[in-house]
């Protein structure tokens, strides 16, 4: 919920070596400048509450109102939905629009804790469908 303007080892391992299964990242890349991320997605299992992931997205500002999160987020629930997972937490700005509207807009239903800062979302995942876009096969 800020910026990271360096990542550690540990962090960057972390991050990009996922599995898969607990553990499920899509990046998104404009075919004409492969070496920038237009867009990532990602989701970790909720090591206590196995059938929930803590689900995080960001888009390229000038990608925005393109309909490229919802992408994202409709392969992610996918991926989700066939490892066994029924709901997506996120924790976003209570003033964050967008990311409520995605929600909102994706999931079954939504719910929505505040305190007029912070926003928590319990998203309800649709049964699995056919992905919109084409999925590593892994795992
Ligand atoms: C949230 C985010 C991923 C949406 O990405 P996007 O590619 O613009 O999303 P889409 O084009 O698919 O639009 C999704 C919804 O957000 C709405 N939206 C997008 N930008 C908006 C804006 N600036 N103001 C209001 N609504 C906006 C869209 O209208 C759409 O809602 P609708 O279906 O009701 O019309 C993007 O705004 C982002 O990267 N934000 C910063 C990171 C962040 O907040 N991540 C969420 C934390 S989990």
């Amino acid at each position: 919920m800020g910026p990271k303007p360096r990542l550690s080892e540990a962090e960057l391992e972390y991050l990009t070596e996922v599995d898969f299964r607990d553990h499920y990242a899509l990046v998104a890349v404009a075919p004409d400048t492969p070496d920038g991320l237009a867009g990532v997605g990602r989701w970790v299992r909720n090591t206590e509450k196995p059938d929930e992931a803590d689900f995080a997205i960001i888009v390229s500002d000038e990608l925005h109102r393109q309909g490229l999160g919802t992408a994202i987020t409709l392969a992610l629930m996918t991926t989700a939905r066939r490892r066994g997972i029924r709901r997506f937490t996120a924790t976003m700005f209570a003033d964050n629009r967008p990311a409520y509207r995605l929600f909102a807009r994706v999931s079954t239903s939504l719910a929505v804790e505040d305190d007029g800062y912070v926003r928590e979302v319990v998203a309800e995942l649709p049964a699995a469908t056919r992905p919109p876009v084409e999925l590593p096969r892994a795992a």
